[in-house]
């Protein structure tokens, strides 16, 4: 699709490059990354049988059991939603808390950042 797009003139090879660039972060920064962290909830569930158990009922009791999960259905599902909280803090794929550096001085929920400060993002269910 790329080289019919670059043979008719709609790209340019500035935006061949980015658009690899950016496939190419996808795919590395997401195979690895739900690899690992699906098999760290499947070591999780074949553990105690119980906890397994409960997450199903949950599924079932919210979702049923004549279609999938969607999106829509997370916040209907809490206790899924601490399991998968917990694999990520069991065995995390990936460090978790990346801290970053404010590049302008900002406000949040009231909180004066200032320029240059270091924030660290909370990954729980802040409400
Ligand atoms: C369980 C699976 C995953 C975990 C644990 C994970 C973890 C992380 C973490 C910790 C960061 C750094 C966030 C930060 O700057 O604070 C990050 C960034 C990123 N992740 Fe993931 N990730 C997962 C899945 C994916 C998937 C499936 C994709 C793509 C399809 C993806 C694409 C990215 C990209 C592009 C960034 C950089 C975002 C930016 O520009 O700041 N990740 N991920």
């Amino acid at each position: 699709m790329m080289q019919d797009c670059l043979k008719k003139g709609a790209l340019t090879s500035e935006d061949e490059i980015v658009i690899k660039g950016t496939a190419g972060t996808l795919y590395a920064a997401g195979t690895d990354t739900t690899l690992t962290s699906i098999m760290v909830f499947i070591l999780a569930m074949v553990q105690p049988p119980d906890i397994f158990q409960k997450a199903q009922e949950e599924v079932i009791q919210v979702v049923g059991e004549t279609r999938l999960p969607e999106f829509n259905d997370r916040t209907s599902l809490p206790y899924l939603e601490n399991i998968i909280t917990e694999v990520y803090r069991w065995y995390p794929a990936v460090p978790i808390g990346v801290p970053h550096l404010a590049s302008d001085d900002d406000v949040y929920r009231g909180y004066y950042i200032p320029k240059g400060s270091m924030t660290i993002q909370h990954m729980g269910n802040v409400p």
